[in-house]
């Protein structure tokens, strides 16, 4: 049974990408995986720079734990500006200066895969495009080909917190199943 991390790139409360963290967690559960899925609230950290080597934050020093003890993540992210959020980008270096290694061994060997929801039309695509780049370049994982962007996600969920567009739900069951076939033969 592979062990996912979910986690997603927002801290509002309300947030569309947590909604879908969550959706996600269910499914990657169901579909035999052993998740966690966390808030990134519960993670507080001051802006990342150099100073932070052999001096991290306890937030980080879990964080950087929690990637270690599972093998792979399922990672959600609004579009800021057609990027990814800072949250984000500042957790996961936060992760690699809470244990510095080589270059692009941040994540090494584990798999991951990429959701985004927003209220516009693309879903949040262009966001994921430029993670999975340093995702890839920058932490060494292995990033699943599909990807789950939510378009027009403020009516994109149902009561029960499914998507409720099927062209969406698709690309979302796509992403799981991947991860979770990816994640259980790295972990062979
Ligand atoms: C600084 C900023 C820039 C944004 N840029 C984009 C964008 O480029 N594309 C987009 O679809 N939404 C953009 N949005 C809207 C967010 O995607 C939207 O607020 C989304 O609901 C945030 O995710 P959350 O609900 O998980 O917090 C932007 C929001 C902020 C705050």
């Amino acid at each position: 049974m592979p062990s996912l991390l979910v986690l997603a790139g927002s801290s509002r409360a309300g947030s569309l990408n947590t909604k879908l963290a969550t959706l996600a967690a269910s499914k990657l559960t169901a579909l035999g995986a052993k998740v966690t899925q966390i808030s990134l609230a519960d993670f507080p950290l001051p802006m990342v720079d150099a100073t932070g080597f052999g001096n991290a934050p306890e937030a980080a020093t879990k964080l950087r734990a929690l990637f270690d003890a599972h093998d792979g993540l399922f990672i959600t992210c609004p579009e800021y500006n057609a990027g990814y959020t800072p949250l984000l980008k500042n957790a996961l270096d936060w992760a690699t200066v809470a244990k510095p290694g080589a270059p692009a061994t941040g994540l090494k060997g584990k798999v991951v895969g990429l959701g985004a929801a927003s209220a516009g039309a693309m879903g949040g695509y262009r966001a994921l495009t430029q993670l999975r780049t340093v995702l890839e370049l920058g932490f060494g994982a292995l990033v699943v080909p599909e990807m789950a962007s939510v378009g027009f996600a403020d009516k994109a969920f149902g009561e029960n917190g499914e998507i409720t567009d099927e062209r969406a739900a698709g690309f979302l069951t796509a992403t799981l199943e991947r991860l979770v076939r990816e994640a259980r033969h790295a972990k062979a």
